[in-house]
């Protein structure tokens, strides 16, 4: 378990700056003093993270309860990075470059499983093929690719040879068929086990942390019908969450500041050429929610590089539209060709391809484009449902000035009046539609407090979270909340008080439940109430409190009233509820005294 020191966790916590540190995972956006970010926990079209400077604590607000979403540096990176605590602790220490000799705490907690074992295995053993004679037609291949053999090792690129020759050497080597099958290296039929991608170009595919999950194979064959075989689901494998290419892009994305998506290994390679090591690729058109969120969490800004031709084309305006939702910054490869990639490198040089990358299209322009080639401008019904679907999309534009420019610019393309235009943006932007489909500029998610009773109670948490003195006048006065969560939180904070004698929010909340992490963090959030201790607020508090508590007590005795016929007994209780009332008035007056005081 974790044997580092408590009062070491506590130093680095202490040193760290958590909006630093979660800034360096994510993009983080200043708001005031504190910072907002798109929550990596879940799929979040807001920025529903909010991060506490003064407390070093974030917060989602949108996570599911149970998963809670809430707390200091050290759980940020454990559910970031999904390792331990002790893990957690060594890597924000690294980053602040604190020293301190953590030994076996914390080492590299990957298992690989047996999967990744036979990729393992099997990338060897295809590199070694890859530089025999059966080989010598696909190295040849590569090369006239412009894939060298510098470009062949990076990428560890290998050949399957055929008959079954690797199922073969992977039974010799100790593996069984069914984990041979399972990594769907192999299949089983009548005639025994057999290769799953025979006589074709491996090329490995791994994951974000450069484990190797799978394979993506081509065929040299120009009738085959499956030019590409990709690994079907595994253990580690599931090509809708894979980005080919992903642990080597998000390095060099640190410098180059975006990331460019384009739809093979072999447009990747064609853009590492070209200097661009900052491309992954969703091998085909079919890009998912996960594979954008996982380029989110390196980077806000996305270049779309898709192929020319329709289909790619059309991913673009899917993908983008995606990426948009998520609040990333998009861009298009200014491609006006049919062209990939790799065929724009080929046929007109790095250069050109570079041009293409450094003036994108933006993506009102490529809207344009993207729906004039699918309607005929010189047909009336045509015209009239091009200028809706972009206004559709100019009405989603962010800046005012932006939509002004792209209304000017239809009113150009289709000969259309521009004040006709301007009249159905407001049209359209009237009953409020615009504003659901596109990310909103988010204010903090204040808690609003209506209910007396509770301001009251988290005005006495504050108190006891600013001063000793505010924890001592709790426990003579009330000792106890009236909401059980409320209560438990202040027995907490006491807990910790008696045990630490001074104390440290963020240090707290490491040692309390999510579920109490999350409230600590709403009430530090809440405006209204104070943050300096301050006798007086808290001792209204507690008479509000106090009162409550004594209403709560009349009515019980109406109640019992009701249910006595004794006359002795009901004048008993009558008795009581006036006594009860000459306290309220008391602790009313006290009250007010001050507010007189104050005047
Ligand atoms: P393309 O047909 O555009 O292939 O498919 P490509 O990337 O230009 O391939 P090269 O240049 O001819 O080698 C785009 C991507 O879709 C996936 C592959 O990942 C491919 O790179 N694909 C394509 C398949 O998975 N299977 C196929 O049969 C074809
Ligand atoms: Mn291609």
């Amino acid at each position: 378990m974790n044997n580092i020191p408590q009062e070491v966790i506590n130093d680095i916590r202490s040193r760290a700056r958590i909006e630093e540190i979660i800034g360096s995972y994510i993009t983080v956006q200043r708001q005031g003093n504190n910072y907002i970010a798109y929550c990596p926990f879940h799929d979040d079209h807001n920025p529903s993270l909010h991060i506490n400077v003064s407390m070093q604590l974030f917060k989602c607000f949108s996570c599911p309860a149970e998963n809670g979403s809430a707390g200091d540096v050290f759980k940020f990176v454990e559910k970031y990075k999904h390792v331990t605590f002790p893990e957690a602790v060594k890597i924000v220490a690294e980053q602040i470059g604190y020293q301190y000799d953590f030994g076996d705490t914390g080492k590299k907690l990957f298992v690989e499983s047996v999967t990744h074992r036979l990729n393992r295995e099997t990338i060897a053993f295809c590199q070694y093929e890859l530089t025999t004679k059966a080989g010598k037609p696909f190295r040849e291949y590569l090369h006239n690719r412009h894939i060298d053999d510098e470009m062949i090792d990076k990428y560890a690129i290998g050949y399957n040879p055929a008959d079954d020759k690797l199922t073969a050497y992977l039974s010799k080597k100790g593996y069984q068929d069914k984990d041979i099958i399972e990594a769907n290296l192999g299949r089983m039929s009548s005639s025994g086990m057999h290769d799953v991608f025979t006589n074709r170009i491996m090329i490995p595919v791994y994951d974000g942390e450069g484990h190797p999950i799978g394979f993506t194979a081509r065929t040299l064959d120009p009738d085959s019908n499956s030019k590409y075989i990709n690994t079907s689901e595994t253990p580690v494998f599931r090509k809708s969450n894979v980005l080919f290419n992903l642990h080597r892009a998000k390095e060099v994305v640190r410098e180059k500041k975006f990331m460019i998506i384009c739809e093979g290994p072999m447009d990747v390679m064609a853009l590492e050429r070209g200097g661009y090591g900052n491309a992954v690729c969703s091998m085909g058109t079919a890009t998912t929610d996960q594979q954008i969120m996982a380029i989110k969490r390196l980077t806000n800004r996305l270049l779309l590089a898709y192929d020319g031709d329709k289909a790619g084309q059309s991913a673009i305006y899917r993908t983008g539209q995606m990426a948009l939702q998520k609040g990333m910054q998009v861009t298009v490869l200014n491609n006006n060709t049919e062209l990939d990639p790799d065929e724009i490198i080929n046929t007109y040089g790095k250069g050109e391809l570079a041009a293409m990358i450094e003036k994108p299209k933006n993506w009102m322009d490529f809207i344009l484009e993207y729906f004039r080639r699918q309607y005929d401008l010189s047909n009336y019904n045509h015209k009239r449902e091009y200028i809706s679907a972009v206004m559709k999309h100019i009405n989603e534009l962010s800046e005012a000035m932006d939509r002004e420019n792209y209304r000017h610019r239809l009113a150009e393309i289709t000969g259309v009046n521009y004040s006709l235009l301007s009249a159905e943006q407001s049209a359209a932007e009237a009953p409020g539609e615009r504003k659901a489909d596109k990310p909103q500029p988010v204010s903090p998610r204040m808690p609003i407090l209506t209910n007396g009773l509770e301001i009251a109670q988290k005005t006495i948490i504050m108190q006891m979270l600013q001063s000793n003195r505010g924890i001592e006048i709790f426990k003579q006065q009330l000792s106890k909340l009236p909401d059980a969560s409320l209560n438990e939180l202040a027995m907490q904070i006491i807990d910790y008080a008696s045990q630490h004698g001074r104390l440290v929010i963020s240090e707290l909340a490491s040692q309390i439940s999510d579920e109490m992490q999350s409230l600590l963090y709403d009430i530090n959030e809440t405006e209204i109430l104070r943050k300096e201790f301050d006798e007086e607020t808290l001792n209204d508090a507690v008479i509000e409190i106090k009162i409550n508590e004594l209403i709560k007590q009349k009515e019980d005795i109406s109640r019992q009233i009701k249910m006595v016929n004794d006359g002795v007994v009901k004048a008993k209780y009558v008795g009581q509820q006036k006594e009860i009332n000459q306290q309220i008035r008391e602790l009313k007056s006290k009250k007010s005294e001050r507010v007189r005081k104050k005047n």
